[in-house]
């Protein structure tokens, strides 16, 4: 721990850090016993909070914390927002709005995304899934990130917008590697301008949309009400870049991270393989244990406490889901993935009225790829040496590269269309 005000608890911590990529759990153990709620002066300053039930507290307090961007009066420069340190450019719709803005917002997408809404697309989803094993089953080896957990969300995105399948990877690769490019490395900007292609297809096809009406999302965007009144072109693009940028790669993280775990643990494969009907307790110990999105930021809106610590107007506060879902005082040995644990209330989904719009796709598309793998590639084996997790889990926890080799098989006929 660093020097300085005790109240405040000090450390030296900065989340982009690859010693903290590499040690993020034993690290989160030590800053949670000896300083759950710690003051970093990296990245302008900012509270690191560890305990599962002060972040559950304060992802409830949105009247004193708030996740919204706005613009500073005087210099115009985009303040507070999701990400530490403040990202310049567009806010995310709904993530980064307060309410009663927000509900309108949320009230207005959550239709595309409940349960039922989903269930209809898992024969997509499954057939997506199936042509992507099909392009490596017979040459017996693929990259689990870059053949299968990267382009699976990406086809279901694109699907749900309505742009066409054989777009999937110049929009899928620049969210990918904005999520694991560090802010400060020279191809930053370099990536941030591959999402300009995204923001033009979406102008493109929300024009199109208002000639000739079509039921997907962009055609709601385009042509869809909120509160009596259609959304401007720059509330659609915010909104397009949440959902995209929430749907991507975090699924993707999720399910490499799982497919590498159960390499690792065969006993535990081959049980899965055989009972898929296990995976729904399961799913939700990855989603505890992987944590995809790692931490998410803050900012107090007033002065406040929590349960006495207190916390002063325009302080930043990084809640930090994955140290929370390893919190002993609500988890049981939190290290060890326990498939069976129950009842299981991470909060890799976040908490509050923010928890994630898409929970139930993403679910949906992980336990698809999953068995789909378990199914028709159940011996693939990691190639360990070459192996790449993201330099930095600030953003997601997630990998680069995880190649793997197993028995050829026989294609499906499964085509994505
Ligand atoms: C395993 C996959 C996913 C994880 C771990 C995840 C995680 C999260 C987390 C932690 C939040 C809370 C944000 C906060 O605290 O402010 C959130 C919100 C959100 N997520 Fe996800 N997410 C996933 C998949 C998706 C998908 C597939 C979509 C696509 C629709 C999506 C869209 C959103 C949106 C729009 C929000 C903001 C909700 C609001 O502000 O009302 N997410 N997600």
């Amino acid at each position: 721990m660093a020097e300085g005000d005790p109240a405040r608890c000090p450390v030296d911590f900065d989340h982009f850090s690859p010693e903290h990529a590499a040690h993020w759990p034993a690290r989160w153990a030590e800053m949670r016993e000896q300083c759950p709620h710690a003051w970093t002066e990296r990245h302008g300053g900012f509270w690191v909070v560890t305990r599962y039930r002060d972040i559950v507290a304060i992802a409830q307090r949105p009247e004193d914390f708030s996740p919204a961007k706005y613009q500073d009066p005087e210099t115009g420069e985009s303040r507070g927002g999701l990400a530490i340190p403040e990202l310049p450019g567009l806010r995310f719709i709904p993530n980064e709005v307060d309410p009663p803005e927000w509900s309108g917002y949320r009230t207005f997408l959550n239709r595309r995304f409940s349960p039922k809404a989903i269930d209809v697309l898992k024969g997509r989803a499954r057939q997506f899934a199936a042509a992507l094993v099909d392009r490596v089953i017979e040459q017996g080896h693929l990259d689990i990130v870059d053949d299968l957990a990267s382009p699976l969300p990406a086809l279901m995105m694109i699907e749900i917008f309505g742009f066409r399948p054989d777009e999937w990877r110049s929009f899928s690769d620049p969210f990918h590697k904005m999520v694991y490019t560090p802010a400060d490395a020279p191809e930053f900007l370099e990536t941030m301008r591959g999402l300009d292609y995204f923001a033009r297809r979406v102008d493109e096809e929300i024009a199109l949309r208002r000639v000739e009406p079509k039921d997907d999302l962009l055609g709601l965007l385009a042509n869809g009400e909120m509160d009596g009144r259609l959304l401007t072109d720059e509330e659609i693009q915010n909104i397009a870049f949440n959902l995209m940028g929430g749907g991507i790669d975090t699924t993707t993280a999720l399910t490499s991270n799982t497919l590498l775990y159960l390499a690792r643990h065969p006993d535990l494969r081959s049980r899965l393989a055989a009972n898929p009907a296990l995976w729904p307790v399961a799913r939700e110990e990855f989603l505890r244990w992987v944590t995809p999105i790692h931490g998410l930021a803050r900012t107090a809106i007033r002065d406040s406490d929590v349960d006495g610590w207190e916390v002063r107007k325009g302080d930043r506060l990084l809640l930090a889901y994955s140290a929370g879902n390893r919190d002993p005082e609500i988890f049981d040995d939190p290290d060890a993935v326990k498939i069976d644990r129950f009842p299981n209330k991470h909060i890799a989904f976040g908490a509050g009225m923010h928890r994630c719009l898409g929970s139930f796709l993403a679910r949906m598309m992980y336990e698809t790829m999953v068995t789909e793998v378990l199914a028709r590639i159940p011996d693939y084996a990691i190639v360990e040496a070459d192996i790449q997790p993201y330099e930095t889990v600030a953003r997601v926890n997630g990998w680069v590269r995880i190649p793997a080799t197993f028995t050829p098989g026989p294609k499906v006929g499964a085509v994505i269309a």
